[in-house]
């Protein structure tokens, strides 16, 4: 199935800035969308980052004529193609945002043209089937850190749950005590609740009043002074998981801390940024334990298919989650339902960003069993 029209413009994202939505027509008439997202507090080695100008003029230029023709049905060629025009390492030519806009979009509509869903199609690029694993949910209920104007340092606190029903009901406990206690209930970035001037004691503290499966993303390269209120949380809580307590340049500081804490769940996020390549050094250097997987980190799904792979392969536990700055677009949650994430990160119950992925996961969920 041939890729007949291209063509890209400029829509504003979750932070105010543009970014870049695509639009595929294939040569049955099928057609789609897809936007990507931006980090807020992006990995060093994630793919470049194009402006959305940039980005559009890219495609309604060179690649609206160099993709015409080229056959959408066979995920991996069509991405391999993206790759060989781009021509580098970090996506420096075309952007990993210009290239995963067109990645999705072309996965879409071959999905749409097929009359099969896309986390249908993009599994059948999977070496594991769906059957009936569903992803737990990593579901924010407090911001800090980057995404928040808040005094907690530690960037997200999540309630890990196995229904979009149970998370919900811990989110809306922990904003109305929030509350209670006479904060603050501003919304972060990425839709929780982020008050101002409470201390990380406490906002672990009235998490656990209503759930004992918290985990905690740091995101230390963004916050220098993350990591100590990390390790100062560490000695009176357990947390399920703990993503990015030290920076992205501390690799033996990641390596001594599984040592010392085998059992723990480790997952490195902006030290590998869903590079597989990173990923492999990762796990010879023994750093982590599970990875957060994010495609615009890398640039199309094809790549962040193998960074999945890499890291199944050594037993690292499967996060597939959104960014700081988002769109409406779904995407993520087919890529995670498809790949068989074993967790999500969508982000809290307030803004319809984050609530357009649960919803398709909601939906996904639905369809899968009643097919059963
Ligand atoms: P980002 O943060 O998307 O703003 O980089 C999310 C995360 O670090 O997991
Ligand atoms: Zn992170």
């Amino acid at each position: 199935m041939k890729l007949t029209r291209l063509r890209a413009d400029k829509i504003l994202n979750s932070k105010a800035m543009w970014t870049v939505e695509v639009a595929v027509e294939l040569e049955d008439g099928s057609q789609a969308i897809a936007s990507v997202p931006e980090g807020l507090s992006k990995g060093a080695t994630e793919a470049v980052y194009l402006s959305a100008d940039d980005s559009v003029k890219i495609i309604n230029t060179k690649l609206s004529k160099g993709l015409k023709n080229v056959d959408v049905s066979d995920l991996e060629l069509f991405d391999q193609k993206l790759i060989e025009i781009d021509g580098t390492d970090n996506k420096s030519n075309l952007g990993a945002n210009t290239t995963l806009a067109i990645s999705i979009a072309s996965a879409r509509a071959f999905a749409n043209s097929q009359e099969i869903e896309l986390y249908e199609h993009i599994n059948r690029f999977i070496p594991v089937e769906i059957g009936n694993r569903f992803p737990e949910l990593m579901v924010l209920v407090m911001e800090g850190g980057k995404h928040a104007d808040n005094q907690l340092q530690i960037q997200e606190f999540l309630a890990v749950v196995d229904t979009v029903e149970k998370g919900r009901e811990i989110y809306l406990k922990v904003l109305e005590e929030v509350a209670k206690l006479g904060y603050s209930t501003n919304v972060g970035a990425e839709g929780a609740v982020c008050p101002t001037q409470i201390l990380a004691e406490e906002a672990v503290r009235i998490i656990e009043k209503f759930h004992d499966k918290i985990s905690l993303d740091v995101a230390a390269s963004s916050v220098f002074e993350a990591t100590k209120e990390f390790k100062y949380l560490s000695n009176g809580h357990k947390f399920f998981s703990i993503e990015d307590p030290f920076p992205e340049d501390a690799w033996d500081d990641w390596t001594k801390y599984l040592e010392e804490n085998p059992n723990q769940m480790l997952v490195a996020d902006d030290i590998v940024t869903t590079n597989a390549e990173l990923i492999r050094r990762g796990i010879e250097k023994h750093i982590a334990n599970a990875v957060i997987i994010k495609p615009n980190q890398i640039g199309t799904i094809t790549e962040s298919i193998r960074a999945v792979n890499v890291a199944r392969n050594a037993g690292w536990k499967i996060i597939c989650s959104h960014r700081g700055g988002e769109t409406n677009d779904d995407f993520i949650a087919d890529f995670a339902v498809a790949v068989v994430s074993d967790y999500v990160k969508f982000g809290g119950f307030n803004r319809g960003e984050r609530i357009a992925k649960y919803n398709r996961l909601l939906a996904i969920k639905r369809r899968i069993s009643v097919e059963k």
